[in-house]
């Protein structure tokens, strides 16, 4: 897609609900993230997720996708104390969570790791600029490469990626001439965030998309919904309805005398069309 010029989407999914919305809107990658520490758990940082949580949320996402690519997030300490630890880890993203690809953190000083999970078959994405796992090594969540010296770290990072053989990498809170340069002078895609327009793809929490993040709004995230505040005010309307006896009406009732099955013309019973308990209904 980079070679043709075509620009691609990913976003995070953290359960299969919300990876069936955004595989049927054509949503080309999803990003299990360690972004659920924040937004599912309510942590006020990635740094306690495990690998555990991460695969099963994983599972979830897989079990309602049927065409985006799934990217899984490494957490924090499951890719840094060794190659080896995390080739392990890597394997049980693909193997339990049914993801497609790893991501991880990290610039040249990941890159013998990156190099030793993708020659066991396994692809990986990349990350720089703003490493949400690192933190406190940042003093807080601030854009990197504003400085030239810092940027060209950053954009030695960005090629250190690609030379260990990524195959995508996320470029998150830096300044968009710097983007722009990387995405130039990498043959990989970038996946931005914060990063402004110039990259090969965009990438966006979910939460933050759909507008369920009331009290966090970054510079970088359009809303294009406002799921929180038609959430409240639909579950404050069922609140009513249900205090003022309007909900439920017999049309969400069950009779007491049961149905006669429906019979097909050639005598065959046929399934009820509604089903009692929580399932597809038709
Ligand atoms: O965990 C996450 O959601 C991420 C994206 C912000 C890129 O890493």
């Amino acid at each position: 897609m980079k070679e043709r010029g075509e620009r691609f989407t990913m976003v995070t999914a953290y359960d299969a609900t919300f990876a069936q919305l955004l595989d049927e809107a054509g949503v080309d990658m999803l990003l299990v993230g360690d972004s659920l520490g924040m937004v599912v758990q309510g942590r006020d940082s990635t740094l306690p997720v495990t690998v555990d949580e991460v695969i099963y949320h994983c599972r979830a996402v897989a079990r309602g996708t049927r065409c985006a690519h799934i990217v899984g997030d490494m957490p924090f300490m499951s890719y840094q104390v060794s190659p080896v630890d995390a080739l392990r880890n890597a394997g049980r993203f693909l193997a339990e969570g049914a993801a497609h690809s790893v991501k991880l953190e990290g610039g040249a000083d990941m890159a013998p790791t990156i190099r030793r999970i993708v020659a066991a078959g396994i692809p990986v994405v990349g990350h720089v600029g703003l490493t949400p796992q690192s933190v406190h090594a940042m003093g807080g969540f601030r854009v990197q490469g504003r400085t030239a010296a810092d940027a060209e770290r950053v954009l030695a990072d960005a090629r250190a990626v690609e030379d260990a053989g990524a195959f995508a990498i996320v470029l998150e809170g830096i300044p968009l001439d710097l983007a722009q340069r990387i995405t130039e002078s990498l043959s990989i895609p970038t996946i931005g965030i914060g990063a402004g327009p110039h990259c090969d793809a965009q990438v966006l929490v979910c939460y933050d998309l759909l507008g369920l993040t009331p009290n966090l709004r970054p510079k970088f995230v359009k809303r294009y919904a406002e799921f929180y505040r038609d959430g409240v005010d639909a579950v404050r309307r069922y609140c009513d309805e249900v205090r003022g006896g309007e909900f439920p009406t017999k049309e969400y009732s069950f009779g007491g005398a049961r149905k006669r099955r429906r019979k097909s013309p050639d005598g065959e019973q046929k399934p009820p069309l509604k089903v009692a308990g929580y399932g597809p209904v038709g």
